[in-house]
């Protein structure tokens, strides 16, 4: 198995042996806490500490709880050293408050622009022409996780798509096992919804919601599909699902309690901790294995203009920045991750089977969508999530009433 952490640790070292910045406590944010992310951002962290400065760990789980926290503290003047955050419109009033280290010239002089792809990654970092965060990894949604063992045990195949996913639920409920795992954090449930829009609303109904932000769309037939499956969904479920974190409800596919997960590809991290292998204990269906798509999802860092030891503070923060993207730190960050490196000049070969499906979809940008995170701010995401998770819990609320607010939140959506 490839030695993550020394190569890691050795590229880092490199970049120690031609810095200029000095040692520097750098406190850094995130919301990676469960197994599998707390496994890769230690790749970071290790990579930060062999560069001579000290990564001072400030997790906090849950990106619902982070992201408040986050942003809040850079706009009151406490700023941490580094965060990191969806790529997307997140820190948008930060950057354009400038509240944010530019980091143009390191990225010119290392021709971040020449190898992050897709571009539109670069794209959410840049404003007015300038970039304020670096790209870390691509994460996509569109993925359902499967236990093989799981359908052996209730003696169907494992499914290839949605439609053959609700067929088998009958059997998995007679086995005693959970079709479907879900937690009940909003975000989950609205991440779901948009899982749903592709595979069974087509790229045309996610691309004219997540690009044009078109209330007809959102209106539409196609769209009804979208709830009505939501409301399928319910049915499928356990009932200890309110208030279950996304790591635990992978968890239950991990252990054959559940068939499946709709979730991004940060569960895969969760796999590799629990030494499962995919396309052995586990499947993965990119689009539901319907369109075989990605949205470019995923985490970028922000470096927060220090307010003291300015230049000394900057100096590292540029260091970490340029570690970050960096090849040997992109492949091993991304393999414990699960998620596909900002880069498309590394050898991925320990990639396992379902992080090659993904390299493979992501090769053709027709197949490449963008998040809903970087279409749509912080406020109106929020709308969404609230929308979807009222849905999911209260089958009285009706489809009509459901997709009527869900149309309003489209038209008035910034
Ligand atoms: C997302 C983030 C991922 C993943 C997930 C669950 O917002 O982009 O890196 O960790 O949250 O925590």
């Amino acid at each position: 198995m490839f030695n993550m952490k020394s190569a890691a640790v050795a590229a880092a070292a490199l970049v120690a042996s031609a810095c200029v910045a000095g040692a520097e406590k750098i406190e850094v944010t995130h919301w990676w806490t469960s197994g599998g992310e707390a496994a890769a951002v230690g790749v970071f962290a290790d990579a930060v500490n062999a560069a001579g400065h000290e990564w001072v760990d400030g997790a906090i789980a849950g990106g619902g709880n982070a992201r408040p926290v986050i942003l809040s503290r850079i706009a009151g003047g406490d700023p941490m050293g580094a965060t990191q955050l969806n790529t997307g419109r997140d820190a948008e009033d930060l950057v354009q408050a400038g509240l944010m280290t530019d980091l143009t010239d390191l990225a010119e002089a290392e021709g971040w622009a020449d190898f992050i792809r897709p571009s539109k990654l670069l794209d959410s970092c840049t404003y007015e022409g300038r970039i304020y965060c670096v790209p870390v990894n691509i994460h996509s949604f569109q993925w359902m996780w499967l236990n093989r063992g799981a359908y052996a045990t209730a003696g169907v195949d494992v499914p290839s798509n949605w439609d053959e996913f609700v067929a088998a639920a009958p059997a998995l409920r007679d086995a005693g096992i959970t079709p479907l795992a879900v937690g009940g954090e909003s975000w989950q449930i609205s991440g779901m919804s948009g899982v749903f829009q592709v595979a069974l609303g087509g790229l045309d109904l996610y691309r004219a919601i997540n690009v044009d932000k078109s209330p007809e769309a959102a209106a539409s037939a196609e769209m009804t599909q979208v709830f009505e499956a939501i409301a399928a969904a319910r049915g499928m479920v356990d009932d200890g699902y309110v208030g279950r974190v996304w790591n635990d409800a992978t968890a239950m596919v991990i252990n054959g309690k559940a068939g499946a997960q709709i979730m991004g590809d940060w569960a895969q991290g969760e796999f590799g901790v629990a030494g499962q292998t995919a396309g052995d204990e586990y499947d993965c269906l990119p689009g539901l294995g319907v369109y075989p798509v990605l949205d470019t999802g995923g985490d970028a860092f922000y470096f927060p203009k220090p307010n003291k030891n300015v230049e000394a503070m900057t100096a590292a923060q540029l260091e970490m920045a340029s570690l970050l993207v960096s090849k040997q730190v992109q492949v091993d960050f991304n393999l414990a991750k699960g998620s596909l490196p900002i880069r498309g000049d590394i050898d991925l070969a320990a990639a396992n089977a379902c992080m090659q499906k993904g390299l493979a979809i992501l090769a053709n940008p027709e197949n490449v969508l963008p998040s809903s995170e970087q279409a749509f701010t912080g406020d109106t995401q929020g709308q969404f999530e609230d929308l979807w998770v009222s849905f999911f819990n209260d089958p009285s609320i009706s489809v009509e009433d459901a997709q009527a607010r869900y149309v309003e939140i489209v038209a008035n959506a910034d």
